[in-house]
């Protein structure tokens, strides 16, 4: 198989790579480097740098490269900064992705895998959530993964595309050599483990009054190489159709638990301090799989947390300056 990985220098497309090339695929990726890095990128992986929003570049990768299916890993990805810049939200992850299909679509390239989100459920009535739970994004970036799922359902009904739309929870671990390094990183088990490495002084904590039992908010964390897997799963079930489906560990996990995790697993103090709520944070995103497990096989293997925080730390402290020189 030749797959196009759209994103692949990304922290979820790099791991995706790496998975795809031990199972014999031929991977191009695809990626500005706008926030991902170079030197995440697998060595065996062809790569070439470009933008989504460059349809002759992208016309010219899949006139040179016969591909079998393409993979899309290069949104933007902070609920917080969306509610600051939705026009760059809805043009990168709208607007960027409808380019794409669109020139698979002149090639003839039909089958596509999606990384949507969570967050395009908003702030769920009940617990779990399934994939019948009602789609009220509460951020613009929640609201642009739910218009691409929109496009990929008609594409699908009217051009024959078939893709999988994979609603992921809070993706977090890393595998040996690739792990998550954003700039600025504003995700919670990174800014904890690095400040368990002393080097932020402390973990602000986004709001200590939340309606949940220890009044921080709760997140479903999910290992990225269960990620992969399932993406590999997804793909196999495209000659079946297409599919929307949640993955999650099934498990939610408040922030203060998450601390408690990360102190035990480093062994370390992690101080913390409390601070006003996060605009655009929903109270309380717990998955329910069901269905992927049902409808791919997909049986998360590096479910508990303590695993997921131990393979981060793992790779922070063999790469304490992340990606950089
Ligand atoms: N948090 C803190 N302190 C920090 C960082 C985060 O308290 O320093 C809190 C957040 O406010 C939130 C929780 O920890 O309550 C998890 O926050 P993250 O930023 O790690 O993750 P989010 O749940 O905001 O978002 C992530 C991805 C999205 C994805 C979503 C799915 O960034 O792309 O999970 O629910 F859509």
């Amino acid at each position: 198989m030749r797959l196009l990985i759209a994103g692949g220098a990304g922290y979820i497309g790099s791991v995706m790579t790496e998975l795809l090339l031990q199972r014999g695929a031929q991977v191009i990726v695809y990626d500005n480097l706008s926030t991902g890095h170079r030197r995440a990128i697998p060595p065996e992986a062809h790569f070439v740098e470009g933008d989504l929003a460059d349809r002759a570049a992208l016309d010219d990768v899949l006139a040179r490269f016969r591909l079998d299916a393409v993979m899309h890993f290069a949104a933007f990805i902070l609920v917080g900064e969306s509610m600051e810049v939705p026009h760059r939200y809805f043009a990168n992850n709208v607007a960027n992705v409808i380019n794409l299909l669109n020139v698979m679509q002149e090639h003839g390239v039909r089958r596509f895998v999606f990384s949507s989100s969570a967050a395009v459920y908003g702030e769920p009535a009940e617990l779990p959530i399934t994939e019948e739970c009602p789609t009220l994004p509460n951020n613009p970036y929640g609201e642009s993964k739910l218009m691409v799922e929109r496009v990929l359902h008609w594409y699908d009904q009217i051009l024959g595309l078939r893709y999988a739309s994979l609603r992921y929870f809070n993706a977090a671990g890393a595998s040996a050599p690739y792990g998550e390094d954003h700039q600025p990183e504003t995700h919670l088990i990174p800014i904890v483990l690095r400040t368990a490495l002393g080097q932020q002084e402390f973990v602000p904590i986004n709001g200590t009054d939340y309606p949940t039992p220890d009044g921080t908010c709760i997140r479903d964390y999910i290992h990225v190489l269960d990620l992969a897997e399932a993406h590999l799963q997804a793909l196999a079930h495209l000659e079946r159709g297409s599919v929307v489906c949640n993955l999650g560990s099934d498990r939610g996990h408040s922030v203060r638990e998450v601390l408690a995790v990360a102190r035990q697993v480093t062994g370390r103090a992690i101080p913390t301090r409390e601070g006003p709520r996060r605009p655009g944070d929903a109270v309380a995103q717990v998955a329910s799989s069901q269905r992927a497990r049902h409808l791919l096989g997909w049986q998360p293997r590096y479910g508990d947390l303590t695993t997921i925080v131990g393979t981060a730390w793992a790779w922070h402290q063999r790469f304490p300056k992340g990606y950089q020189e």
